[in-house]
């Protein structure tokens, strides 16, 4: 049996202080109470980045321009059920203020201290690339 694709667009937020933003997935989702970049799944005749612009303002409530995302890297996962398939942005200049539009908890982390914060396995590789990227503090 071929298994389902799954195309999901992340991005990882980061602040004037270097911290990136993670949220935590809610109760009664599939992964409930794991931190992961902010994005969501793509809807039909959507480009990734008009799903992550979509999706950081129903979550976050920012704007996003599409100039301002930065392609990283190209995630997969093969999960039982279903392949993921995840590209990664990055972000520095968005309007308005990121919050927890849909009830989720949301952390500014420095990147060396995203370890301590149990992810899904695709968003884990993103972890060593914002350590490199971003000076430390
Ligand atoms: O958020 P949503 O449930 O729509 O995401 C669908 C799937 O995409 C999740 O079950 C998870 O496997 C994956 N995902 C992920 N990392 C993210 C966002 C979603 O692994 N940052």
């Amino acid at each position: 049996m071929t298994k389902r694709l799954l195309l999901v667009a992340a991005c990882a937020l980061v602040d004037a202080d270097g911290r990136v933003l993670i949220s935590q997935r809610p109760e009664g989702k599939a992964l409930a109470g794991l931190w992961e970049f902010p994005g969501g799944k793509l809807e039909p005749g959507e480009r990734p980045e008009e799903t992550l612009i979509r999706e950081l303002h129903e979550e976050l409530g920012i704007e996003v321009k599409e100039e301002c995302l930065a392609p990283l890297t190209f995630a997969s996962h093969n999960y039982e059920d279903f392949t993921l398939l995840m590209p990664l942005w990055i972000c520095r200049r968005w309007e308005g203020t990121p919050h927890g539009r849909e009830g989720q908890a949301v952390k500014w982390v420095l990147p060396r201290k995203l370890r301590d914060y149990p992810m899904p396995p695709a968003d884990e590789p993103l972890i060593p690339m914002l350590i490199d990227m971003i000076p430390a503090r």
